[in-house]
């Protein structure tokens, strides 16, 4: 099916968003409203908010998506929506609202997992990109290693067993002061750190060399600070930031590598907010420049959640037969 315009709308954790995507790669319009500033304010998401916001914003944000889409009601083909994992309060927003206009509008209703959407921002910047390939999923929420048969065939190879690489900037960020979303402040602190000065614990996960673990490197780096703070110690900042982002890197690049190799892609993607890190986006770089591998990177503003990757996504569901109807539930865990 071409000249497919898809409404999509995205609400499992503290971006609103909504967007109406063509044929899976061609984003006509890209409405979004972040939360963060609000969750700011406690250090970290807070669920109730979170659904509160969404249920505020969720309509205006889709007469503004169609609106700068220049798309009619009439024009929309089908309807999208992310139905999890994440905030079950915070899908729920979204999973209803979009049921409700896939009904007045008579429109097949597709259901979209949160992850998958991520890798599909990858098709919105880069038109050549088709499976099979390895994606490296790191966002707030979660971190894995995805092998991407084909648009709607994928497994996990590898995955976090406690903490996701976000989570981890996130609350190492917080014992630094730093403002929530901690990732990007983080970044910019490690400016000019020297990334060898704090050495912190790289994980070894029994059972599947691919798994990762983040609870420990989390736990040392807080530590660390706290020791400080109690004895009075200066701390060099920048060069903590540094060897954060560092060990959090070694985690994950040699990993994906790996994994790519196993199975045989030559094509590997990366996906989500930790995504956006200039030190992860530099390690992969090289590490796939040496192995041979070609990367695709997404631009930063596709990294963080977003209503086009729901939609992009949404289109391969659809040709694959994905279906939803008024039965349709939201997940806060779902695999993929
Ligand atoms: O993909 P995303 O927007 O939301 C989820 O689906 O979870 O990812 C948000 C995460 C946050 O933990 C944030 O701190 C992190 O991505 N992040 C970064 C950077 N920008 C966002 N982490 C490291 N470096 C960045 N530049």
């Amino acid at each position: 099916m071409t000249n497919m315009n898809i409404l999509a709308f995205e609400s499992s954790c503290d971006e609103t968003a909504v967007s109406v995507v063509r044929d899976g790669r061609q984003v006509l319009s890209d409405a979004i409203l972040s939360q963060a500033d609000m969750h700011a304010l406690y250090g970290g998401v807070v669920p109730e908010i979170a659904s509160r916001k969404h249920v505020e914003a969720i309509a205006g944000l889709t007469d503004q998506a169609l609106a700068d889409a220049g798309v009619t009601k009439a024009g929309i083909d089908a309807v999208a929506v992310t139905c999890g994992p994440g905030l079950i309060g915070a899908l729920l927003v979204g999973v209803n609202f979009a049921k409700s206009v896939a009904c007045a509008l008579g429109k097949p209703l597709i259901p979209v997992h949160h992850l998958r959407g991520h890798i599909a921002a990858n098709y919105l910047a880069f038109p050549e990109l088709e499976p099979p390939f390895l994606a490296l999923c790191i966002s707030g929420g979660n971190s894995m290693i995805v092998d991407v048969r084909g648009y709607t065939d994928m497994s996990i190879l590898g995955a976090t067993r406690d903490d996701a690489a976000g989570e981890c900037f996130d609350k190492i960020a917080r014992v630094l002061g730093l403002p929530y979303p901690g990732g990007k402040p983080m970044e910019e602190l490690a400016q000019g750190g020297d990334d060898a000065k704090y050495p912190l614990p790289r994980a070894k996960v029994a059972g599947n060399d691919l798994d990762m673990s983040f609870s420990g490197l989390k736990t040392a780096a807080v530590n660390l600070v706290h020791n400080a703070q109690q004895k009075g110690e200066a701390l060099d900042r920048p060069s903590l930031a540094a060897s954060v982002a560092a060990a959090i890197s070694e985690e994950l690049v040699p990993r994906a590598i790996e994994a790519a190799k196993r199975c045989g892609h030559h094509t590997l993607a990366a996906a989500g907010g930790v995504a956006a890190n200039r030190r992860v986006r530099a390690d992969l770089e090289r590490a796939c420049r040496e192995n041979g591998l070609r990367l695709f990177l997404p631009p930063l503003k596709l990294c963080g959640d977003n209503g086009a990757m729901i939609g992009s996504q949404a289109y391969y569901e659809f040709l694959a037969g994905a279906r939803a109807d008024a039965s349709l539930n939201a997940y806060a865990n779902l695999e993929i």
